[in-house]
């Protein structure tokens, strides 16, 4: 199997994982995580989302964790904000974001759920994002790019029909994500290799829930069709609160520990990131999620 030398890993704990938490995080809490994570060597961090407070409540404190965090390590690591609509993304860049994750769906029924918007609506809104983003780059994420929560199974041709319109609105990046985790290697391999053979010039971002237990064989997966860029959460938290059934992201240290196992390099240390989880554990008071974290948990 043919893989690659180097890849790059893109935490999104801080937004994909306190987004799922129902109790109230303090901002301080969050920063500090951050803070941390930064410590790990990352050079792209997920830091927060710019949707309704009353959507998210845990989101309600974007500007303040991004414009901190920005302030505290501007020049060494790159801030993202997710944005579901215009709004959002104005709010983002006006707080200094490097780039937005501008989510739309794949499936008509989740990107309704998710973003009050059809697909059609979301697309125009995002063409409207890329006329005012400036130096903020864009990233169009499919969501739901393998299956919905609410219409099953979801056709490569819906996937590509939304990054020919993520492209043409002017999207710089477009990420692949597996919202509810229940990809498997060959339904990843079925738009994975249509999508690299077509797009040759893009470098796919992949964003794995870890549902089924299925994640880390999907990135072998998609390791062997070319892809080097994954967005992964510390811990394994993470989870869609629009989509039912969808668990944890991979965790970070899990992956980074079995890319270096395998000689790929990360520009990581998993041990740094396994530090990080403990304390997201400590902080959060929730039982270890990943498979690193549950050992080092057994061993005391
Ligand atoms: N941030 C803050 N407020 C927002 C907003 C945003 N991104 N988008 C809209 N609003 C406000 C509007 O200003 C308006 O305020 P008003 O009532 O004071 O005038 C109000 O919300 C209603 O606006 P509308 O455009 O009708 O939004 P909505 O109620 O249909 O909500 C979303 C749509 C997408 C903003 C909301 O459902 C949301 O934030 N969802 C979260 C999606 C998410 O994060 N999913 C998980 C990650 S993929
Ligand atoms: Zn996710």
């Amino acid at each position: 199997m043919k893989l690659p030398q180097e890849v790059e890993i893109i935490e999104v704990c801080p937004r994909d994982g306190f987004q799922n938490i129902k109790t109230p995080i303090p901002a301080e809490t969050k920063i500090e995580i951050i803070d941390k994570l930064v410590g790990c060597g990352f050079k792209w961090i997920e830091a927060t989302s710019f949707v309704h407070p009353k959507a998210i409540p845990q989101m309600a404190d974007a500007a303040q964790v991004l414009q901190t965090v920005k302030e505290k390590h501007a020049g060494k690591v790159s801030f993202i904000a997710l944005a579901p609509n215009l709004f959002g993304a104005q709010r983002a860049i006006e707080a200094g974001a490097d780039a937005i994750t501008f989510v739309i769906s794949a499936s008509e029924k989740h990107n309704l759920e998710n973003t009050k918007q059809t697909i059609e609506q979301s697309v125009a809104a995002l063409t409207e994002v890329c006329k005012i983003k400036g130096d903020c780059k864009v990233r169009l994420a499919v969501a739901t790019a393998f299956d919905c929560p609410f219409a099953g199974k979801v056709e490569p041709g819906q996937v590509i029909s939304l990054i020919e319109a993520g492209l043409a609105a002017g999207a710089d990046d477009i990420v692949l994500a597996d919202t509810i985790g229940t990809a498997a290697p060959l339904q990843m391999e079925a738009l994975l290799k249509p999508l690299t053979q077509k797009y040759s010039q893009l470098s796919f971002i992949l964003h794995i829930h870890d549902t089924q237990g299925m994640g880390l064989a999907n990135v072998v997966t998609a390791l062997s069709l070319g892809v080097t860029r994954f967005e992964t959460a510390a811990f394994g938290l993470g989870g869609c609160p629009f989509a039912p059934g969808a668990a944890g992201n991979i965790a970070t240290e899990d992956l980074v520990n079995m890319l270096h196992k395998m000689d790929i390099g990360t520009g990581l240390n998993y041990e740094k990131i396994l530090q990080v989880a403990h304390c997201i554990q400590a902080k959060l008071g929730i039982p270890p999620m990943g498979h690193l974290a549950r050992i080092a948990a057994c061993q005391g």
